[in-house]
This record gives C-alpha cells, structure tokens and sequence, in this order.
C-alpha cells in the first residue's frame, strides 16, 4: 500500500483478523487511542492518525513471527507500545515489559495498558542503567524500533538479554548499511554479525525489515567498544 494512503484497505483488516484473532476489538481500541491521544500527545505525528494500522500496528505486530512461545520480551524504548503492544496483543503468551525513559510517555502507556486490561509491565528508565539491567535483565528477546543506530542499539540491548538471547531490531531503509557499518562494534559487545530478515510478508506491504542479533557472549566491552562508547563513528 502507499506510504500516504490512509488505512481503509479491506487486505489490512483482514490482517487485523488473522494476526490479532479475538483480540481484534482490544486492537481497534488500541488503534482508536494511539489515533487520538497519542497524536495529542506527540508520541506519533500528527498526520499519522490515519494511518496507526499500516504505519506502526501491522508493520509491529508480524515480528510475532520471529519470537519462540513463552519469550521474555524487553521493548526498549517503547514511546507509544511499538512494537510491544502490538506484540502483546498478538501473542497472550509472551512475557512483555515496555521501557521507556520519558514520564509523560509512560504515564500514556500506564494508563493505555489499563484500558485495554493488558498484563504488560512498564518500566521507567533507560536500557543503559545499572538498575534496569540488574531488575530486567536476562530477557530472551529486546525489541527496538527508531530508538538509536544499530552500534547504539547493541551496547544497550546486548547486556539486556540471556546468552543465546536476540536483539530484533525494526529498521527501515537504513538496514543494510547499518549492518555492514557496525558489525564491529557489535561484535565489540559480544553480539554475532547482524543479519537482516523480513517478515510478515503476507500481511504487510512491504514487508517489516529486521536487523537480528544474538548475544553470543557474556562477556563485557571490548577495549574499542569502551573507547567508541557504542556511539557511531
Ligand atoms: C523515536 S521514539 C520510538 C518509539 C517507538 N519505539 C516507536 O517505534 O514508535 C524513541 C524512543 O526511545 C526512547 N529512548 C531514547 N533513549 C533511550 C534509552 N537509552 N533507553 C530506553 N529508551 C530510550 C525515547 O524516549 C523514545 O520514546
């Protein structure tokens, strides 16, 4: 679908219905109040209300695909829920925990998540922080998305998750480069050369990119990852 049409295309609500099943009404509610609120609110822009479904739910939501039954979910940097709502929504099985630094952000998560009587937890805080790594820690899966570039994004997740763990990254059409650019660095923080995959082919067009990475290593930063900062270069 074009990136500037506004969702009334029956295939999406047919997605809807197979990736959200009987969750489908709690969806629409959701859909209906990151529509509002979360315009009034700036966690989305303000020509987005229209569009929540393509835009930020669906593209969300088929990352589903890429998680084991019973995953610990981290979503860090969670803004409005995305992808972790959506996830949530899909999948009554996961274990998810949104973070988020920003109170008013996650004061419009808290009270969301009421409403729709979701069990997710939501956590205030950045990834980086002692705290959040000693209380959250050990995730099997941190998602992501238009948090930081990927070198950022592995310094933060990669001490979130279990060895063995993933980081799923949502990247847009920065990916390729992403990958190539910061291998190293992801290395660097004990995480295995990114690879790239899509998903949710059959629902979304196109489909959502992810960048996966997988904590091979418990170890901590290298010397160059601690010189570096996990910042890109
Ligand atoms: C551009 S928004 C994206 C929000 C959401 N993931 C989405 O796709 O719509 C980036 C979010 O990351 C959060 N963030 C920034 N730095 C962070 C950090 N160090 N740890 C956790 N979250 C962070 C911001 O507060 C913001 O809500």
């Amino acid at each position: 679908m074009a990136d500037d049409a506004p969702d009334n295309d029956e295939s999406l609500l047919e997605s809807a219905g197979e990736l959200f099943g009987d969750r489908l009404q709690l969806a629409n509610r959701y859909a209906a109040l990151l529509a509002d609120t979360g315009v009034t609110h700036g966690l989305i822009g303000p020509k987005e209300g229209d569009r929540v479904w393509s835009r930020h739910i669906l593209n969300c939501a088929v990352l589903a695909e890429l998680i084991e039954p019973g995953a610990r979910v981290l979503d860090m940097g969670s803004g409005a829920g995305l992808p972790g709502i959506p996830l949530a929504l899909a999948r009554p099985d996961l274990e998810i925990v949104l973070l988020e630094p920003l109170a008013r952000r996650v004061d419009w998560l808290c009270s969301v998540l009421d409403e729709l009587d979701l069990p997710v937890t939501v956590v205030r805080g950045r990834a980086e922080e002692r705290m959040v790594r000693r209380e959250w820690g050990g995730a099997d899966v941190v998602t992501a998305r238009a948090v930081a570039p990927l070198a950022r994004l592995a310094g933060w997740a990669l001490p979130l998750l279990r060895t063995g763990g993933r980081l799923l990254a949502i990247k847009g059409s920065s990916a390729a480069a992403e990958v190539t650019r910061d291998g190293a660095a992801v290395h660097g923080f004990g995480g295995s050369p990114p690879r790239m995959v899509q998903c949710g082919g059959t629902h979304v067009d196109p489909p959502t990119t992810v960048v996966v990475v997988e904590r091979t290593a418990s170890r901590g930063r290298t010397p160059e990852a601690r010189r570096t900062g996990g910042r890109q270069r």
